[in-house]
């Protein structure tokens, strides 16, 4: 090189040996710092997985075909990237790191794509189920603090997939409006009860090319059988959580790494008429006790 070109360089040219060092070099002095911080790592892991796995470039187009057909597949009501995200393990992991809690508080699980805000707010003991599908099941129990002290007045946020797998909004028209959601609002002394249905496993969305990658890795899309529930009270920290059921094929091998032990609970199958009769259910039906722990907002 010329003595007056080495002189007027500001960066190195690009070389393999050197190829994220080269282009983190780029980025400007006054760029946002959190920024900085993100793409530095990005860019040393992206270079250091292709030096690993050297793609030929057809395997590279491929890889960028793939993207560009979840970006395709993406609406108003479908979040491909999401769903990508949800299979890789990556939405668990900001989720756990962004909800480390104190010992016996309950557990934070994904939120999922079906949470429709503002669903009807119901008195205790009423029935989500409107389609009237599935086993009947009622749900009781508590909200309280990590020191087991009643939480009143907490509000509990719940939403379920149908007897045929599927979430109301994934069916409009063919499910009513609001099938199997509401809110609920313990009372003073922290209790909530309801009725619903037991929930069934169910796939995730799998007619894009998130399920063909599935499919090509040879993993099924299936959910553990499961009931979602946001918790909140003034002072707490938000829970947004299932509760798993234990009889379920797929607790251990949840398509989206949703299942955390501490959240699989005890449904108990009731075989008396008289209770069943008490609660306008078939017999036999199922029960549930779960009290959900908040941990003080810190
Ligand atoms: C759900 O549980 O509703 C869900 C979570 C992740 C992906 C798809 C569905
Ligand atoms: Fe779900």
């Amino acid at each position: 090189m010329s003595t007056q070109r080495a002189e007027s360089k500001k960066y190195a040219y690009f070389e393999e040996h050197s190829s994220a060092e080269v282009v983190n070099a780029r980025m400007g002095n006054d760029t946002n710092q959190r920024l900085r911080e993100v793409m530095t790592s990005l860019v040393n892991h992206l270079h250091q997985a292709i030096k690993e796995v050297e793609p030929t470039h057809e395997e590279w187009r491929q890889g960028i075909q793939f993207l560009t057909d979840v970006g395709h597949m993406c609406t108003d009501w479908r979040q491909e990237f999401i769903l990508l995200s949800d299979i890789l393990g990556v939405s668990m992991l900001v989720d756990s790191i962004n909800n480390r809690r104190p010992t016996g508080a309950t557990e934070n699980t994904i939120l999922g794509p079906f949470y429709v805000p503002d669903a009807p707010r119901y008195s205790n003991g009423t029935n989500i189920c409107l389609d009237g599908k599935g086993e009947p099941l009622v749900v009781s129990g508590r909200v309280v603090n990590t020191s087991g002290e009643p939480i009143p007045g907490a509000t509990i946020d719940v939403w379920q997939s149908n007897d045929d797998g599927f979430y109301d909004v994934q069916q409009k028209g063919v499910q009513p409006d609001w099938n199997l959601r509401g809110v609920f609002t313990t009372d003073e002394d922290g209790k909530y009860w309801y009725r619903s249905a037991k929930p069934h496993s169910y796939p995730i969305p799998d007619d894009g090319p998130v399920g063909k990658l599935l499919g090509a890795l040879g993993r099924h899309p299936n959910r553990a059988a499961h009931v979602h529930y946001i918790v909140t009270a003034p002072g707490y920290s938000p829970i947004v959580t299932h509760i798993f059921t234990p009889d379920c094929p797929y607790l251990d091998e949840d398509a989206v790494f949703g299942v955390k032990d501490s959240l699989i609970a005890n449904f108990q199958k009731v075989d008396d008429e008289r209770s069943a009769d008490s609660l306008e259910f078939s017999c036999p039906f199922w029960s549930l006790n779960w009290d959900f722990v908040l941990a003080s907002q810190r």
